[in-house]
């Protein structure tokens, strides 16, 4: 049985594509096989992957709509398949909501029906706490959180973990917080190191030891279309990467 990871926070620009995209690479680079779905309507890990010319129908709106299932495969690495996020990705969040008692667990279903023998599946989500979110966490329960450390991030992060509550008694009673990620760390600032005490005091354990700092590196890889962990191995951002990806797969399921 494939873990599912879905990487989330309604906040925008906290590093969740960049993580996605990073961790699933690293994961097929260590002989796992993985799926990875664009859940957001910015396509933004479908752009980043390159597979933007996808646009056929079988994108993650066929998948969580109809549960047809045809990845785009071993894209840049072998073992990592992708579904993306077409261009009708944007009436997805409006039809479920057409339909308030399946809408929730609709990609659930259509991942349970998957026969492949996947190790891990991870959904990038967009910014926002709607139908799709839902269906990501209702369909991979484990959330990994990353939050941006320049800024006072700890409010919308308890925000989530409230709405991460509700769901669990509501939806998905499997639901839990894989770990919350500390991102665009930087180490010569003041805040960032305060901000770090905070979220420990605030998320204890859950807290992953891995740190994400702000690198130039990471950015600009991802213009070019290479997550880091593949543009540049050696790299501070790829060595976090690949910490980070350690610490996913050793928090795995008790
Ligand atoms: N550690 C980092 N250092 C520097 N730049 C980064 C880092 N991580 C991500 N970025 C850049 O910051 C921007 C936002 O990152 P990303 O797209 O991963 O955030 P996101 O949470 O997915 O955003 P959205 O909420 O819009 O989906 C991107 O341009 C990305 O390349
Ligand atoms: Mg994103």
């Amino acid at each position: 049985m494939a873990r599912r990871i879905a990487v989330l926070n309604q906040k925008g620009g906290v590093g969740k594509t960049t993580t996605a995209v990073n961790v699933a690479v690293a994961l097929a680079q260590m002989g796992k096989r993985v799926l990875l779905l664009d859940l957001d309507a910015q396509r933004n890990a479908t752009q980043f992957l390159g597979l933007d010319e996808a646009e056929s129908k079988n994108g993650a709106d066929a998948l969580v709509l109809d549960g047809t299932f045809a990845p785009v495969r071993s894209v840049l690495v072998p073992g990592l398949d992708v579904v993306p996020a077409t261009a009708q990705h944007a009436l997805l969040e409006r039809r479920l909501f057409g339909d308030a008692v399946s809408g929730p667990k609709k990609l659930k279903k259509a991942l349970n029906a998957i026969q492949e023998p996947y190790d891990f599946i991870l959904t990038d989500c967009g910014p926002t706490l709607g139908m799709l979110a839902l269906n990501a966490v209702a369909a991979c329960p484990e959330v990994l959180i990353p939050i941006e450390l320049a800024h006072a991030a700890t409010v919308g992060a308890l925000t989530l973990r409230k709405w991460l509550d509700d769901v669990r008694v509501d939806v998905e009673p499997l639901v839990r917080v894989l770990g919350v990620l500390p991102t665009f760390a930087d180490d010569r600032e003041r805040t960032p190191r305060e901000m770090l005490a905070t979220l420990r005091t605030v998320f204890g354990a859950d807290l992953f030891e891995t740190v994400i700092h702000a690198s130039a590196a990471i950015r600009d890889a991802a213009g070019q279309g290479r997550p880091i962990v593949l543009a540049d191995p050696q790299s501070r951002g790829a060595a976090e990467y690949q910490s980070l990806t350690q610490e996913v797969i050793a928090r795995g399921n008790p």
